[in-house]
């Protein structure tokens, strides 16, 4: 094991983390093996949140490093310019035989930002290659993460992520979001309540006028936002008025799909198709970068009405379909498959439901949530320092062999989809003894 600890810490401006406070405390971990990650003094900590919602088959598979390396050695780059390399019409086919049927093209990225970027330009694209150039509006929602690309963020409904970057895209507007302590605190699984919501897309119809809206996007779950569960009905509707209006539906499954919730996506889980789909993360178990957008094959089909020759999307990255991240998104593919994580995951799914639920009653849990394999623990914030106390109980489970996630101050957890019942209790027993040692 490599135990080097760089003596200077200083270089490396790290994403969306407090640097200052970061380097004078480091938590540097040096090796990952199944669900664990090794900090560089040996300590083992249990993977809760799948590297970042990505790692879910598990860390060093050896299938995946091999399948990279033999890749690497063979045929290291080829661009998807006018000319190719097998590997990525493979893994293009695989991924949509996986799909919900009519989500058939699959456009390869390097990131869930740039897969968002993609979905936004083609729902755009879409339109005025049907005629209808007039829907130019993008409609976002409220609590809703798609990524630090311009079109993600302005989509997007952060506020720490928006209000330093000026006025972002114009032409957006958002959606409410679906999260109410008042109504749906400590549901399991979908809540009943707020299918509703889905009909303020009615008003921003009303409002805007429906030829001006070329598509609305929503993570069927928000992950980084404290994992808001769709309520129930609420996507079928939000899918029922899109379709009404000939607005493009993009699911942002960047989070969701490969397993998450116990399904290849959750647009198989929920029974809604998307018009486009946001993939990433799990596609290639993040042991190397890739994202894809999936467009529907009556989105497809416009484009494929230029005329002969003519290129149909002006759009793309040096690296889309790159040929290592293909061979290592095929081993993944077949770990999926051949060990029936998915399957697995919806199985560990009502223990897991029972642990982090277990937490109820612990000090300052004020909503626990979840479905498939995440969940999301709201901690009454403390007084005058929101997101501390979240930030406590992320240090202490992490002093105490835990990585969880935290954002405000919600805890969210989303282990690996191979996590035994013996890990689901370990990790609730750490967190446990965490947020009863948190102020
Ligand atoms: C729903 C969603 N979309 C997009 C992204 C951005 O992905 P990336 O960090 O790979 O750019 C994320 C990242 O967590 C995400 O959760």
């Amino acid at each position: 094991m490599d135990t080097t600890i760089p003596n200077d810490l200083e270089a490396f401006w790290m994403p969306f983390s407090p640097n200052r406070a970061f380097k004078a405390d480091p938590r540097m971990v040096v090796k990952g093996e199944g669900v664990h990650y090794w900090t560089a003094d040996g300590r083992q900590i249990l993977d809760g949140i799948s590297g970042l919602w990505c790692v879910n088959a598990g860390h060093g598979r050896p299938e995946i490093a091999e399948a990279i390396s033999a890749q690497a050695l063979e045929l290291d780059y080829a661009p998807s310019y006018q000319v190719a390399h097998p590997k990525a019409f493979e893994l293009a086919n695989r991924v949509s035989a996986m799909m919900p049927d009519g989500l058939d093209h699959v456009f390869f990225t390097n990131s869930g930002s740039e897969t968002v970027d993609t979905a936004l330009k083609i729902a755009l694209a879409y339109h005025k290659a049907n005629g209808q150039a007039s829907r130019t509006k993008l409609i976002g929602r409220s609590r809703g993460f798609h990524g630090s690309g311009f079109g993600g963020v302005s989509v997007g409904g952060m506020q720490a992520n928006r209000k330093d970057y000026g006025n972002l895209l114009s032409d957006i507007d958002h959606l409410p979001h679906t999260h109410s302590l008042e109504h749906n605190a400590f549901s399991r699984g979908q809540p009943e309540w707020g299918a509703h919501l889905a009909d303020a897309l009615e008003d921003l119809v009303y409002l805007h006028g429906a030829e001006t809206i070329a598509a609305v996007i929503v993570e069927p779950m928000a992950g980084s936002t404290g994992v808001l569960v769709p309520p129930v009905g609420y996507l079928e509707r939000l899918r029922e008025i899109c379709t009404r209006h000939g607005i493009l539906l993009i699911l942002d499954e960047v989070i969701t799909a490969f397993g998450r919730l116990g399904a290849g996506s959750a647009a198989e889980r929920f029974g809604v198709t998307p018009d486009l789909m946001c993939i990433a993360k799990g596609l290639t178990n993040a042991a190397f970068p890739m994202g894809a957008a999936i467009a529907h094959d009556d989105v497809h089909a416009v484009f494929m009405d230029a005329p002969d020759g003519a290129t149909e999307l002006y759009h793309g990255y040096t690296y889309s379909g790159h040929p290592v991240a293909s061979a290592a998104g095929l081993a993944v593919l077949d770990i999926y498959e051949r060990e029936g994580l998915f399957q697995r995951a919806r199985d560990l799914a009502p223990h897991f439901e029972d642990a982090v639920h277990g937490l109820r009653g612990c000090p300052h849990v004020i909503d626990i949530r979840n479905i498939g394999l995440a969940a999301g623990i709201e901690l009454e914030p403390r007084a005058g320092a929101p997101s501390k106390r979240a930030h406590d109980v992320f240090v202490e489970a992490f002093e105490s062999g835990a990585l969880i996630r935290y954002t405000g101050d919600i805890l969210a957890l989303s282990p690996p989809l191979i996590a035994g019942k013996d890990h689901i209790d370990q990790l609730a027993a750490i967190l446990k003894s965490a947020l009863e040692t948190a102020d």
